[in-house]
């Protein structure tokens, strides 16, 4: 009799429905807030330097994550091809995470160091130098463009109230770090160290 009395109330039912999928949704997310494999960086994980944190800006204004992933998953053909699958702990510091879905280009969690600067260089300037079939765009303005040292200190004090741990000396070199360096050379900064720290399984 109650279930009839819910199955002829849509307002009821909407609500019902909606306590149903929060609870079954609760359950699943909540407990990793507290698992330490999702909440701990993996060792030597370190924040990234002021110009990689650019890089990482400009790699999102660029929509670089919308054709790159960066979570090699765990499965045979992804690790054969792109190394150790992605661990929760190498993002923590990350905000937002790029992991992303769609791979018009090939995961990027791990590049750092597989090429040279030159190489990233040359692909960045005109992808079809260095890999002829490519259709990923070319993004020469990088290049000409400097960046603008002025809000990355702010950027960096905003992370570390996110639980980042840059100390006050990163923060105050931080316009060192990147003043008068074009944007090219933040984004191969950044690319250099994505996903250095777990080895490749070979
Ligand atoms: C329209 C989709 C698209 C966008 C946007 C894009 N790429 Fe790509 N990218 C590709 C494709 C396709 C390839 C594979 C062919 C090649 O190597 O050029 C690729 C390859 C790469 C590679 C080599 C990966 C490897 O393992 O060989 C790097 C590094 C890279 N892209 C970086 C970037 C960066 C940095 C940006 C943003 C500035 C960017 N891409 C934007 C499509 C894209």
């Amino acid at each position: 009799m109650r279930h009839e009395k819910i199955e002829k109330n849509l307002g009821l039912m909407i609500v019902l429905i909606v306590v149903a999928i929060s609870f079954g949704g609760l359950v699943e997310i909540v407990p990793l807030f507290f698992q330490q494999q999702t909440t701990q960086p993996v060792e030597g994980l370190k924040p990234l330097t002021a110009l990689q944190l650019e890089g990482r800006d400009i790699y999102i204004r660029e929509g670089c994550n919308v054709c790159h992933t960066q979570m090699v998953r765990p499965l045979r053909a992804e690790t054969e091809r792109y190394g150790h699958y992605s661990v929760a702990g190498e993002f923590v510091y990350d905000h937002p995470f790029l992991w992303g879905s769609k791979r018009t280009g090939p995961d990027l969690a791990r590049v750092g160091r597989r090429y040279s600067d030159d190489w990233h260089r040359a692909h960045l300037m005109n992808p079809r130098d260095v890999v002829p079939e490519s259709n990923m765009p070319a993004f020469a303005w990088l290049f000409e463009n400097t960046l603008d040292a002025e809000g990355t200190a702010a950027k960096m004090r905003a992370l570390r109230a996110l639980g980042v741990p840059y100390t006050d000396g990163d923060i105050a070199a931080a316009r060192m770090d990147v003043a008068g360096k074009s944007e090219a050379e933040a984004v191969i900064a950044y690319l250099q160290q994505l996903g250095t720290l777990l080895k490749r399984e070979r």
